[in-house]
This record gives structure tokens, sequence and C-alpha cells, in this order.
């Protein structure tokens, strides 16, 4: 198992000698290394098992240090930056060469993001490089959003995990770029559409499932637990199975031994930061299914739907 602790010169120290360390984020933890040493981000696609065409964001403590890795910024994008930075938005930018091949899995653009969280500002800050990072779980298995997680799953694999409590957005960000001059959205996430759009206007959705590999965060599965999960209306489903689990939102009466309510007060926000939680522990239970059923389609609730969508795809 990993050492955990909050001391970002320990951290540091090993990023600088090209190991693997958890990082805490508002969205969820990251498997971080130097992004700039080739090595130590081939370990971060051992440790997790993850495909190689699958790139990985690049993180930084600013705008302006983001500068040095892309070629350019168009105006829409850099509004949404000076918006929502730091917060849960991943920018596609035309990468500059210094950025490894591994990073972008040879694409000519870069994922980029400025992540709101106080330890992982002061560690960016002590480091004279970016952090890759993708989510600290396993591919294609649900993000985690606590210490605990990162220890169950990757602990044997990282020096050491940053303790920055549990993830205050708790779903990963959202992903955007441009195409032919418009703003588009890659991944559905812990910043609201509704946000995105009082800045730049209408976007263009490009989430559908896909089995083009190139973009795995549009998998049709991924972010799944290991039992199966159906969506659908939980009330008529329960009456389908002896021993179901339940994930579900608001004031209801539910009659199941294993139940995680996401939000009995129906807000959003707080469903999305007890979604993986809420996945796993259900995963964990000794239930033959997990139940669910779709959010409201605003807000976040379109990023937990999106999420439970994928997790119900075997
Ligand atoms: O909130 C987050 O974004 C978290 C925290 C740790 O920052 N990170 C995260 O990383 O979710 P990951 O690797 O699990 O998901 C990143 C997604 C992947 O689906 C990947 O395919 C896509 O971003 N991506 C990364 N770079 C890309 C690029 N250059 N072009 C297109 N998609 C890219
Ligand atoms: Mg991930």
């Amino acid at each position: 198992m990993a050492t955990i602790g909050k001391n970002t010169s320990i951290a540091a120290d090993l990023l600088s000698k090209g190991e693997l360390v958890a990082i805490p984020t508002e969205t969820v933890y990251g498997l971080a290394a130097n992004a700039l040493d080739t090595t130590a981000v081939a370990a971060i696609f051992e440790a997790k098992n993850r495909p190689q065409f699958d790139p990985l964001i690049l993180h930084t403590y600013s705008s302006e240090k983001a500068m040095e890795y892309v070629k350019e910024f168009p105006f829409e994008l850099k509004k949404l930056a000076e918006a929502f930075w730091p917060g849960p938005l991943t920018l596609l930018l035309e990468r500059q060469d210094k950025v490894p091949d591994l990073v972008t899995s040879g694409l000519s653009r870069v994922a980029v993001r400025v992540p709101n969280h106080a330890l992982t500002l002061e560690l960016l800050k002590l480091l004279d490089f970016p952090l890759a990072a993708p989510s600290a779980n396993p591919f294609g298995y649900v993000s985690p959003t606590t210490t605990e997680h990162v220890n169950k799953q990757l602990g044997d694999k990282v020096s050491y995990i940053l303790d920055g409590g549990h993830c205050e957005v708790g779903i990963e960000s959202t992903i955007i770029g441009m195409e032919e001059g418009k703003v588009c959205v890659y991944r559905l996430g812990g910043l609201a559409l509704e946000e995105i759009e009082k800045i730049c206007g209408k976007v263009e959705l490009k989430i559908n499932s896909s089995s083009n590999p190139a973009t795995p965060g549009q998998l049709k599965s991924h972010y799944a637990p290991m039992k199966k999960v159906v969506i659908g209306n939980i009330e008529n489903d329960l009456a389908r199975y002896v021993n179901a689990a339940v994930i579900f939102f608001g004031n209801k009466n539910i009659n199941a031994k294993n139940q995680f309510n996401l939000s009995a007060t129906k807000n959003l926000k707080e469903a999305a930061a007890n979604l993986f939680m809420a996945l796993r522990q259900m995963d964990e239970s000794n239930a033959e299914v997990i139940l669910c059923e779709l959010l409201p389609e605003e807000g976040l609730g379109r990023a937990i739907n999106d999420r439970l969508k994928r997790a119900a795809v075997k």
C-alpha cells in the first residue's frame, strides 16, 4: 500500500525522480507523472492497464503556464479558461512539439487543465514540469473520489498519495475544443453545459457513444462497476430481482438492503459528488445487480446520466 500524506515536498521530490504520485483534484483523484518524462508517463499507462491510444490531460497551475505547451489559444477557449480555471474544465489545444507523443497519443491537440485544489496547485508550483494525470483507477473502472479508493486499486503502483480529502465535484472535467470555428463538448463533466453556454453561446455536443478508440472517454462502456448496472424505473425493476442494490435520487422509500441516495434534497451537485462513491459501494455489496434511474437532464444531471449510461453497457 502507498504512503498517504499531505506533504507536497515529498510528492514533488518523487515526481521529479520519475515516480507516480496520486493527486487530489476537485473532480477526481489523478495518477500523476512528469508529463515531459516519457518513461514516467509510460508507467501511468502500465499502472492503469490503459491502452496507449488513450491520451492524457496535462495539468498546470495557470493559463500562462499552459501557454508554454500550446501553439495558440483561440479567443472562445481563452474566455472559458478565464471564466472557469482553476476548475473542472479541460481544453483541447494545438500542442507544441515539446509535449511528448505519448501524452497526446500522437494527436495534434493536447488536453490541458488547471485543477481547482489548493494542495495540487501548491504542488504544481513546486515543479518545473507539468503533470500528466488520468483518473487514478484501473482503465474502464469507476474514478476515485477518496484516497481509500486510490489505495485499494492502485496502492501498490504509486509511491505516494497526496491526501486532499473527498473530491468536491466528484465527476471528471468537462472536455471542450474547437472544430471549424465551433466550440465542441467532447465529454460532459463537472462544469455544466449551461455555465459554458453563458460564456460562449450554443455549443456542439460530440459526446455520442462511439466505438472509436481515439477518444476512449466516449467508449460506450466506461466508468463501469463489475456488477451489472440496470437503468430504468427502480420501483418496477426491484420486483424482478431477489437481491438488488439501488442507487436513487430524491426522497423515496426504497426497500433494499443495499441502497444509496445520491441526494435526498434532489441537489444535482451533491448527487455528482456522491455518484462514484455510490457505484463503488454498491459494487462491493453482495447484491446481484445495481438498479438506478436517470436524473433530470439539466446542470450536472447530464454528466451523471452520461456516466450511468456508460456504466450500464457491458
Ligand atoms: O477531471 C479530470 O479530467 C480528471 C482529473 C484527474 O483531472 N482526469 C481525467 O483523465 O478524467 P482521464 O484520462 O481519465 O480522462 C481524460 C479523457 C480521456 O477520455 C481521453 O481520451 C481524453 O480525455 N483526452 C485526453 N487528451 C485528449 C486529446 N488530446 N484529444 C482528445 N481527447 C483527449
Ligand atoms: Mg478516466
